[in-house]
């Protein structure tokens, strides 16, 4: 019998096998220890989309409750300017308060702390209350939140300031042991850095979540499939890294489209193709027709040589291929060079100072062909 599917291609779903990691959770590890023996110094885990931001969070909430400290997660919603950060405060306390066992007891009165109808500033105050008060009825050495998707609070940025005034307040540090550690996009985090300064030099730790390592993928491949009677070809599971580059949403998504191309329990290299575009136009839908859509007229002409060349390609190439041969045609030579840094800039580039401009994610690549074939 074939098992259902075990693959996880959904944003926030934990995968099956969790893989890789292992520096990261080190990491998470030491700085466990460091907040029990010095004091916690909290942590900003920063990614980008599908990069496992979410699943990491909730790894690091189970090895913290591993080592008996309570820890609770709570998914930051978008917060509008209408909102202020009491708002934000709020769900994060209510999160705190159901995330924490021991809490429940005194979960009514924990609440009453906080009044909505209070100014502004008063955030900060509320909150310090309410970690004071919950501190006394934790019964813990240590508690972690985790507090995921931070750039959603940009619309009410000064929150990750109050958070920082309240964190860094002499009654917490000295009444209370919370470690909070913060998810966020690269670029959301920076913008509350350059708006808030202090903020940046509180928030220090820093942890990148990157594509998994080969070896990562193939074991965490292996290990999905096992017991559910259903084999990838060798060929087939060194596609899905070099396709993928380990990027942890590309490789569960294509690897879950080719785990339903299996025939009597084998996924050979016919079903590839299939398994490819179906994967192609699932990532269009949800990130790459978005992606595709920052670039203006000319800077997709540019894009779509650097995905046909599959290479990265100078300044001087270029102006050479809209000159002479095939892709000649009329475009605007002396702005390539800006075209090319306003597509760093989008991030839908990059820049190596010797090789030229290319695309870093292969899968947008094969997008972008797919549209210039009209699939
Ligand atoms: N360490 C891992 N090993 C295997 N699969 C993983 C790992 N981390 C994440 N994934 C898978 O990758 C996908 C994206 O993970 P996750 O939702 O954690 O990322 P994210 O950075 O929070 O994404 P988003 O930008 O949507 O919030 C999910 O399908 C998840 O199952
Ligand atoms: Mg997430």
């Amino acid at each position: 019998m074939i098992a259902p599917n075990p693959f996880t291609p959904q944003s926030g779903w934990e995968p099956k096998i969790f893989g890789g990691r292992n520096q990261e959770q080190e990491l998470f590890k030491a700085n466990l220890t460091e907040a029990i023996k010095v004091r916690p110094s909290h942590l900003v885990v920063l990614g980008e989309w599908g990069a496992g931001k979410t699943s990491l969070l909730k790894q690091f909430r189970r090895m913290s409750q591993e080592q008996g400290f309570p820890a609770a997660y709570c998914a930051m919603t978008r917060f509008t300017p209408k909102n202020t950060p009491l708002d934000a405060i709020h769900l994060i306390a209510e999160e705190m308060l159901m995330g924490f066992p021991k809490a429940e007891t005194s979960q009514k009165n924990l609440a009453e702390l906080f009044s909505r109808k209070k100014s502004l500033s008063n955030a900060q105050v509320q909150f310090t209350k309410f970690l004071l008060e919950l501190w006394k009825v934790m019964d813990a050495k240590l508690a972690a939140v985790l507090l995921d998707d931070i750039q959603n609070l940009s619309e009410i940025s000064n929150t990750i300031d109050v958070l920082r005034a309240v964190l860094s307040s002499d009654d917490i540090i000295k009444e209370t042991r919370f470690l909070f550690i913060l998810s966020s996009t690269p670029s959301g985090w920076s913008s509350f850095i350059d708006k808030h300064d202090p903020v940046g030099r509180f928030f220090r730790k820093r942890l990148a979540v990157d594509n998994l390592k080969e070896g990562d993928v193939q074991a965490t491949i292996d290990m999905t499939l096992k017991g559910t009677g259903v084999v990838f070809e060798e060929a087939v599971r060194k596609n899905i890294f070099e396709y993928t580059l380990g990027h942890p949403y590309e490789v569960q998504l294509l690897a879950s489209h080719l785990y339903d191309h299996q025939i009597e329990g084998v996924v050979s290299g016919a079903a590839w193709d299939n398994a490819l575009n179906n994967t192609l136009k699932e990532l269009g839908r949800d990130y790459f027709n978005n992606l595709f859509s920052k670039a203006s007229d000319r800077e997709r002409d540019l894009l779509e040589i650097l995905a046909e060349e599959r290479r990265p390609v100078t300044i001087k190439e270029f102006t050479t291929m809209m000159i002479v041969g095939k892709r000649a045609k009329k475009f605007p030579i002396a702005n390539i060079k800006n075209f090319l840094y306003r597509l760093e800039e989008k991030g839908l580039v990059k820049r190596s100072e010797k090789a030229g401009f290319c695309i870093p994610d292969r899968m947008f690549v094969e997008f972008i062909n797919s549209q210039a074939r009209g699939e």
